[in-house]
């Protein structure tokens, strides 16, 4: 594996069909040329992921990801013309560019632009390698199934050194803004569904579509489902005054909560974020530490449930399901 915080490095190793770790502004993902089927065989590999479960393609701009469409309805235009590049991912009606490979053999396939300037210089030297402006990246969290999402280089090669061999690449882009994956919004009925809440939020979503936002959604979006996202400690989800009673001497308990929770005794204090969006961009890396301490419970009092708040209660429940 090659560290490098050179985009060209990892735009030639995806060119030639080797995978690269790549920064997002979200969080790290592990790429393969979406067209080649090898290299994304090798990636789902890599990662322990479950062939029928859909990867998202990242692309340069809109018009590169409606190559991978066939049908964009209006609403998720105006999505794309407000929130690309950036944490938001769209799932449309595949168009033939788009294989069984990447969509977990569904009709449909998640597209998005992200704004990470090393990720975004990596699809432009690839597309300028392969002649082709549409050119995708398959790219799942750069995580081994199930796992914590990296949000740093150091991360990644945590999670993934020992299956990445020589002709692969670790592209270093520093600490991931947001924190969290991006948000997932099914465009392929009337209305725009949320799959995954994420940075871009469910108000966001209704104001620029001019929509309400339908509830069900006949999109399968495995990855989603309850128990992803945990750290081997128990987590626990608490209110601060619950927290206030608890100074258990005998176990390795740790915390995670905003700034004013104050932390009791004999517990290790794991993050004191100021903010919902602060809270997002330390959480990974707060249940990553979990680990490293050997903690046997984790308490977690979640930010309100509302903004970007939603998308770190929505992975504090996920973390605390067993
Ligand atoms: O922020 C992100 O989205 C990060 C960065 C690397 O871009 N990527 C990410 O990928 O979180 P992953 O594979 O860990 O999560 C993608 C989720 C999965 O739950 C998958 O089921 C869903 O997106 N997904 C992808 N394509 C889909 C499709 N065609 N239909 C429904 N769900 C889809
Ligand atoms: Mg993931």
């Amino acid at each position: 594996m090659h560290r490098t915080s050179d985009s060209r490095d990892a735009a030639r190793a995806l060119a030639a069909g080797h995978l690269a770790a790549l920064p997002t502004e979200t969080v790290y993902g592990l790429g393969a040329r979406a067209d080649d089927p090898r290299a994304v065989a090798r990636m789902y590999a890599a990662k322990g992921r479950p062939a029928d479960h859909p990867v998202i393609v990242h692309v340069r701009d809109a018009q590169a990801a409606w190559a991978w469409a066939a049908d964009v309805p209006d609403y998720a235009r105006a999505l794309a013309d407000e929130h690309w590049p950036g944490p938001l991912t769209l799932v449309l009606v595949r168009s033939g560019r788009a294989g069984d490979n990447i969509t977990g053999g569904q009709g449909t396939v998640g597209v998005r632009v992200p704004s990470h300037p090393l990720m975004r210089a990596t699809l432009d030297a690839l597309a300028e390698l392969t002649g082709d402006a549409a050119i995708g990246v398959a790219a799942p969290s750069a995580n081994r199934f199930g796992r914590v999402s990296p949000t740093t280089a150091d991360h990644v090669v945590e999670e993934l050194g020992e299956v990445l061999d020589e002709t692969d690449v670790v592209l270093d882009g520093g600490g991931s803004e947001v924190g969290v994956e991006s948000t997932i919004v099914d465009c392929t009925g009337p209305a725009p569904v949320i799959l995954r809440p994420g940075a871009v939020t469910a108000l966001q979503v209704e104001q620029v579509t001019g929509l309400t936002r339908a509830e069900r959604s006949d999109v399968r979006a495995p990855g989603t489902l309850a128990t992803h996202y945990a750290p081997s400690a128990t987590v626990e989800i608490l209110t601060a005054a619950q927290v206030a009673d608890e100074h258990d001497p005998t176990t390795r308990t740790g915390l995670l909560a905003l700034a004013d929770v104050p932390t009791p005794l004999n517990i290790v204090r794991l993050c004191a974020p100021e903010t919902a969006e602060d809270y997002a961009q330390v959480l990974y890396a707060a249940l990553r530490e979990a680990d490293d301490l050997e903690l046997t419970r984790v308490l977690v009092v979640p930010p309100d449930d509302a903004g970007i708040g939603a998308a770190v209660c929505d992975r504090i429940r996920r973390a605390a399901a067993r």
